[in-house]
């Protein structure tokens, strides 16, 4: 349908279908679903059931033939049979799931979630579903809160270039294409700054701030073509987002150009009310109106008033009109005017759904996800087993070594048949001639639920004495990260503390391995462990992973996409924090900025992770370049494998303006190399240095370049870098 053609449709359409196109509902609001008593839920939400047949899309109904049917249904009563769009939440996977968003930053590399998203795309189009709310990319820098597992992580540099590969995966060329889903990019603006890291938070951060750090992955996700954005539940800087002018008009339209579809996060409208920006229902739809959300997503306060409105004058019809067709173009993009199923297929369901290459995907984008933090002559076990010249008989414990399910938080279409075997099971897989003796391994309930910990006995731990080398599965449930999943204290459990200092005293060497969603405080259980692999929770493919990873079969590759603090204190403990006027520079003296009780620095800084192979930094240097070309510079440095293990290491670029007329940051990752070295090999790793790499947001946030001398690092991770001053013009 040509444009005009839209335009000749909206034409048609009376101010009621246009209003419904404008409200998102679930389906069981819809009333086209016949299992569903409406009568309560719609009371609810406050609207006429002769409402039902005008609304515009639903979220989180899957299933090819559910999705058909229920399309069927909808274009039998609509007027002018315009097409509902089903949105779903496909975050980490649809019923393939693949590691969380946390992890894969982690893997610093972005193809692979490129490809984790191609196959929930595939998936979920085979499941009727035509659009994704993801990806998250808001930046996060505060553990407390839950859902950092959703983002990639800290740095905005890695979360922008993360992002761009979600947004391909899941869109590719064309969204008519086959197996694609149209994205949706979240929270906009800032939703993972919210004070104390407590959900839906206050968030207040200065325009400078904002466009440094927090606007420039969702930027990215507009330069890939994105169809959707999505506000964010918090304040910005006292405006709720869902009614921030200045967020949806100024900067996402104006300067962006961003024409596609903006939608409310979850009853964000109706929660501007709450917030006490809107007096009343009336109020929060014109005021979400002007500032620019297109759909409503769980409220209709746009269907109880807009028409009331635009009749007082109080309301331009035009603010309507060009939502709804902003929506019927994201329709038309997606074919569903032609095919208003477009992929749904019950055999392609059935042919895809954790097919043989998608779980090979999952065990691909999982393999190069989890982080080494630690490791002294233990790992891995192939090589002890070598060294005691005998087959290992290991002592495996705690809540998560015989778990089946490690997917994490929003893995909301998970297959009811769980295709993953337990630690357990994938360890005796990957060592046969292993013997594996079993303790502490109940499970333990999560804080949302109310429960805390998992019962523990420690004689049944002594009994594990015999063992050569002991493993403690360890970590937070995943009922505890996402959604509404803040917490003040990121310990393990003391029952989980208690088995690995208990473990401690078997004298045999223990290996930890942490299951969670975010940065946990590791430090009480540290000197515990002669080597600590952080996991993360990485879906179906998880249990097979660790088993290689710990085996020596696969090799750890993955570096931390957001620090590890010391304790909850230190937080945030980020590493581009901005120069202060007095650094401590690791000085335990008075006056400067530091705590008496604890250093400033991550326990284990953003970047950071260990391979069993051993890479050696040398010959760094950078080449400034004149001319008019954008690029003034090139850095290199040599990178060897000094170890007889073959492995990949990421090798960094951070960059430190050294004087501007604004405070910056310490240094900033502008560039990262993921390579693969064989035992002995070396390569020459190059990156080019542009102005556009150099330039940032000035006191008038204006985004500029100055020439002036600049620190080039590079090195392993963002607290070991080799560094060169230069001159750049
Ligand atoms: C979440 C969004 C999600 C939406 C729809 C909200 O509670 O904040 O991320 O897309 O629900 O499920």
């Amino acid at each position: 349908m040509e444009k005009t053609k839209l335009q000749e449709l909206l034409a048609q359409m009376t101010l009621r279908e246009k209003l419904g196109q404008l409200t998102q509902l679930i389906p069981p609001l819809l009333g086209v679903d016949p299992d569903v008593d409406i009568t309560g839920p719609l009371s609810e939400m406050n609207i006429d059931p002769e409402w039902l047949p005008e609304i515009g899309s639903t979220l989180n109904a899957f299933g090819a033939e559910n999705l058909r049917t229920m399309q069927e249904k909808h274009l039998q009563r609509s007027r002018l049979g315009i097409p509902l769009i089903f949105m779903a939440d496909i975050v980490h996977g649809y019923k393939t799931i693949f590691p969380i968003p946390l992890a894969v930053g982690s893997s610093f590399n972005p193809k692979l979630y490129e490809t984790a998203c191609a196959v929930a795309a595939k998936e979920g189009a085979a499941a009727g579903i035509h659009l994704t709310f993801a990806p998250m990319t808001d930046l996060v820098r505060d553990p407390r809160w839950g859902r950092v597992m959703e983002s990639t992580g800290e740095d905005h540099y890695l979360n922008g270039e993360m992002t761009k590969a979600a947004v391909l995966g899941y869109q590719g060329k064309d969204l008519k294409e086959k197996g694609r889903l149209a994205a949706c990019v979240k929270h906009f603006a800032a939703y993972g700054s919210p004070w104390g890291g407590r959900d839906y938070n206050t968030v207040d951060l200065s325009e400078g701030m904002l466009r440094e750090f927090y606007l420039p992955a969702y930027k990215a996700a507009l330069d890939v073509g994105v169809a959707m954005v999505m506000t964010s539940f918090n304040t910005v800087n006292r405006i709720p987002a869902s009614a921030n002018k200045w967020l949806m008009r100024d900067i996402l339209r104006k300067e962006w150009g961003f024409d596609g579809v903006v939608i409310s996060d979850f009853a964000a409208v109706d929660e501007t009310i709450t917030h006490g920006v809107s007096a009343d229902s009336a109020e929060a739809a014109r005021k979400c109106l002007e500032a620019g959300v297109d759909i409503e997503m769980m409220s209709t306060h746009y269907i109880r008033n807009a028409e009331e409105l635009i009749r007082s004058g109080k309301l331009e019809e035009a603010l309507i009109d060009e939502a709804v067709l902003r929506i019927l173009e994201l329709k038309k993009a997606l074919g569903l005017f032609e095919n208003p199923y477009k992929d749904a297929s019950v055999e392609d369901e059935k042919a895809l759904i954790q097919c043989e290459e998608h779980l090979q995907a999952a065990y691909d984008v999982a393999v190069e996800c989890p982080v080494l933090l630690k490791n002294e002559d233990v790992l891995p076990l192939q090589a002890l087993e070598k060294k005691l010249g005998k087959d290992l008989k290991i002592g495996l414990a705690g809540p998560f070594a015989c778990m089946g399910n490690l997917s994490g938080g929003w893995a909301i279409a998970k297959a009811d048949d769980d295709v993953s075997t337990s630690l357990l099971g994938a360890l005796q897989n990957a060592m046969p001639n292993a013997t594996i003796e079993t303790a502490a391994v109940r499970h333990m309930g999560a804080l949302q639920a109310g429960i805390e910990d998992m019962e523990y006995y420690p004689e049944e731990v002594e009994a594990l004495a015999d063992c050569d080398v002991l493993i403690a599965a360890v970590g937070e449930p995943a009922a505890d990260t996402g959604e509404s999943a803040s917490k003040t204290v990121l310990r393990l459990s003391p029952n989980q503390e208690r088995l690995i200092h208990d473990l401690r005293k078997l004298g045999k060497p223990v290996v930890v391995v942490v299951f969670s969603g975010r940065p946990l405080e590791i430090l009480p259980i540290l000197d515990s462990a002669d080597a600590l692999l952080q996991a993360w929770f990485l879906g179906d493919a998880s249990s097979r992973v660790l088993a290689d990873l710990l085996t020596g079969k696969a090799n750890p590759s993955g570096r931390l996409s957001m620090s590890f603090p010391v304790n909850v204190g230190q937080i945030p403990v980020h590493y581009n924090a901005y120069r202060t006027g007095r650094p401590s520079h690791g000085q335990k003296i008075r006056f400067v900025s530091r705590y008496l009780d604890c250093e400033n620095e991550a326990l284990f800084p953003f970047g950071f992770g260990l391979s069993y192979s051993q890479f050696a930094y040398s010959n760094m240097a950078v080449d400034t370049l004149d001319g008019d070309s954008d690029v003034v510079a090139k850095a290199r440095i040599t990178v060897e494998n000094v170890s007889d293990i073959p492995g990949m290491e990421t090798v960094q670029l951070y960059i430190r303006d050294v004087v501007a007329q604004v405070v910056r940051p310490m240094k900033e990752l502008r560039g990262f190399r993921k390579i693969y070295l064989e035992a002995g090999a070396r390569q020459v790793v190059e990156f080019e240095i542009t102005r556009q790499m150099l330039s940032y947001w000035d006191a008038d946030n204006r985004f500029i370049f100055e020439p002036g001398e600049f620190e080039i690092m590079l090195g392993r991770n963002s607290a070991e870098t080799g560094s060169v001053t230069v001159s750049l013009a």
